[in-house]
């Protein structure tokens, strides 16, 4: 049985979009850009994909700019803010932030720019306080990630989005891991963005949301596509399969959120009685139901990953992104873990189509490779 528990890194494309395709292609292969009459049915497409995805976040359709995905929505956010109101020169955000926000600060940082990283607890949660005694009249931008990507881990974003209205400073949330699992209101934030593949979605697709009258300056320049925001022509089917995926999401969605966590607490109580020596990341705290952080002492998560692999089991470890890399994850070192146990952390991440009988065959076949492993160290 192939068990895939890796959906926070990227999810199966729903089946009923997957039957859509060749359609949609074949049907809407027009340039939305041009006046002709296919010209304008894509342009409904889109437009169409766009008002169902505001509506579903209560906002307004043109606050609401397709891009390739979460990496482009959240460069294009923090650069072009920083082009569009250089009067303000510091930032704020979690030291648990994806690298697709990192880089991009750390590269506001090499001009000039000055961070400020949030304190967080040994759950992962940010120091509200501290969040306090940082902003100031000179802060342009407050970064928090909604749900984690690695640990799941939650932050109180209304109170973080109360604290930035009082003192006028533009708040941003990256809500990759938590569109369509969590419930919040949109109007709290002032920019969230998003990607496609994480809810069923094909890749190379995703969006940001940018309150209507904040200015920003594009990342790319040209035909002045999606308000003058992200030139290129548009991706018309694949901005429908993106509205359709989370139409999908919104059917039933308790009960698809609910099959998420049902999953998670069954996999973390199960494994602990098989394996006692796990600790489980952010487990007191509140968490995205799709995502379990786990520390096997003593064993290098990396080898933990090839030996389930030959199981034909696909987990990873941090984030997808770096999992080429042994570096230990920074998320993991700014919770405070040390190096080796950041390197022994594996990150398990359920999709809808799991079942409880994957969950009980993933802790047989986790088991049985740490057990294997601990005779090496
Ligand atoms: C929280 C978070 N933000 C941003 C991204 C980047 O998304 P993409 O690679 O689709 O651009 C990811 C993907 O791993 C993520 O989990």
């Amino acid at each position: 049985m192939k068990i895939y528990f890796d959906c926070a890194a990227t999810s199966k494309i729903f089946q009923d979009i997957l039957l859509s395709m060749e359609r949609v292609f074949k049907e809407y292969y027009a340039n939305p850009n041009s006046i002709y009459s296919d010209g304008q049915k894509s342009r409904q497409l889109i437009e169409e994909s766009r008002r169902n995805i505001a509506q579903y976040l209560g906002v307004e359709p043109e606050e609401i700019i397709f891009t390739s995905g979460a990496t482009e929505s959240n460069n294009t956010i923090i650069r072009g803010l920083a082009e569009s109101y250089p009067e303000k020169n510091e930032i704020i955000i979690t030291p648990i932030e994806h690298k697709s926000v990192l880089n991009p600060v750390k590269f506001l940082a090499k001009k000039g720019y000055k961070v400020h990283f949030l304190k967080i607890d040994k759950n992962g949660i940010i120091d509200i306080d501290d969040l306090k005694r940082k902003i100031s009249e000179k802060t342009l931008l407050v970064v928090i990630i909604h749900g984690n990507n690695e640990t799941g881990v939650l932050q109180d974003v209304e109170t973080v989005s109360k604290i930035c209205r009082e003192n006028d400073v533009f708040f941003f949330s990256d809500v990759v891991q938590t569109i369509c699992k969590e419930k919040f209101d949109t109007e709290i934030f002032d920019f969230i963005s998003v990607s496609g593949h994480k809810i069923n979605a094909p890749k190379g697709i995703g969006f940001f949301y940018k309150r209507k009258d904040i200015k920003l300056t594009p990342l790319l320049f040209g035909g002045g596509q999606e308000f003058g925001l992200r030139s290129g022509t548009e991706n018309i089917a694949f901005i429908k399969f993106l509205s359709d995926a989370i139409h999908e999401w919104d059917t039933d969605n308790d009960d698809k959120v609910k099959h998420l966590r049902f999953l998670r607490d069954l996999w973390e109580i199960n494994l602990k009685e098989a394996i006692p020596d796990i600790h489980i990341v952010s487990e007191q705290a509140k968490r995205v139901p799709h995502i379990s952080c786990i520390i096997f002492p003593q064993v290098d998560a990396q080898s933990m990953i090839l030996g389930l692999s030959s199981r034909d089991m696909a987990v990873s470890s941090g984030s997808a992104c770096s999992s080429g890399t042994p570096t230990p994850s920074h998320v993991l070192t700014a919770y405070g873990y040390s190096d080796k146990e950041a390197l022994s952390t594996l990150r398990f991440s359920f999709c809808l189509d799991n079942t409880e009988e994957q969950i009980y065959e993933g802790i047989k076949r986790v088991k049985e490779v740490f057990e294997s492993l601990k005779e090496f160290y």
